[in-house]
């Protein structure tokens, strides 16, 4: 069991800040679900948490939440235009991303950001960017942008997603260093990424199959998963349900990470899901979740 799995700190703040909201009484909207997890939203929806798609779809007498992902510039000054109330739950590690965004555009400097430029927090990051600035999700794509925007000689700082790709990162930071003469690089993946994907690594070459727990749409259990598939075999579950006997049946060790956004309720059924399926076929009556404890 990886000792990273689940929660991260800022998610853990966003979604601890929504139900302590909905829980006083307050009409609570987040601005998009507030976490890639549908298990979560769910809950949070029997508690009368509702999600728009944009601030002109808020309430006026409720609080709009802004999750751990962030948001553009001009989001918050639409926020701002319809005087709506509002809590803002960005992370602060994406924050700061937000930041070095604004001041090096300012300064003229070309912006590189390693990402995926649909996630919602590289969206946000982007909205930060008043000049130039390129988006970038492979390293290969990176050597074709310095090549086709000729940034070799022009000032550039680099930063990326905080979920992204360590080893990837690794390599952007290299190829930039050897081609770009007036370079910065920030380096903002998040220490929880980085440390969860190092986990879920070692892990992995130990064990003859993983199980990463975390929803399909969650960028960072999607690379932990990517992570472990280098090493061994390996299932995604967003619930127990989904977890079948001839899964687990073959495996001699078996791992277990979560992303980022998995409730470590849904960590502990999983484990328990799993001690029923082996102790069912072995007669026995082990238990995951107490052998861990
Ligand atoms: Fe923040 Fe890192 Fe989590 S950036 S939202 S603590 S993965």
């Amino acid at each position: 069991m990886a000792k990273t799995a689940g929660f991260c700190f800022g998610v853990d703040r966003a979604v601890g800040k929504v139900y302590e909201l909905a829980e006083s009484g307050v009409k609570v909207c987040t601005l998009g679900p507030i976490i890639h997890n549908a298990n979560v939203v769910a809950d949070l929806e029997k508690k009368g948490v509702f999600i728009c798609c944009s601030p002109d779809q808020a309430p006026t007498d409720g609080v709009l939440i802004i999750r751990s992902h962030g948001v553009p510039q001009s989001v918050y000054d639409e926020i701002e235009r319809l005087g709506l109330r509002c809590e803002d739950c960005t992370c602060p590690f994406v924050a700061k991303i937000h930041q070095i965004a604004a001041e090096r555009s300012r300064r003229g400097d070309v912006l590189l950001i390693a990402g995926d430029p649909e996630h919602p927090e590289v969206v946000g990051i982007t909205g930060f960017c008043t000049g130039e600035h390129y988006v970038f999700s492979t390293p290969a794509q990176l050597e074709a942008l310095i090549t086709a925007h000729q940034l070799e000689q022009r000032p550039v700082s680099m930063c990326s997603q905080t979920t992204y790709h360590v080893g990837n990162w690794q390599q952007a930071k290299e190829i930039a260093a050897r081609r770009c003469q007036k370079l910065e690089i920030f380096d903002t993946v998040c220490g929880a990424t980085a440390s969860r994907q190092q986990e879920a690594e070692e892990l992995s070459r130990h064990c003859d199959l993983m199980v990463v727990v975390g929803d399909r749409h969650s960028s960072n259990t999607a690379k932990l998963r990517e992570v472990c598939e280098k090493n061994c075999r390996t299932i995604l579950l967003e619930t127990a349900q989904e977890m079948l006997q001839q899964d687990i049946l073959c495996a001699k060790i078996i791992g277990v990470t979560a992303g980022a956004s998995t409730p470590a309720r849904i960590i502990k059924e999983v484990l328990h899901t799993m001690s029923e399926l082996l102790n069912d076929v072995q007669g026995e009556e082990f238990s995951f979740e107490k052998a861990l404890e």
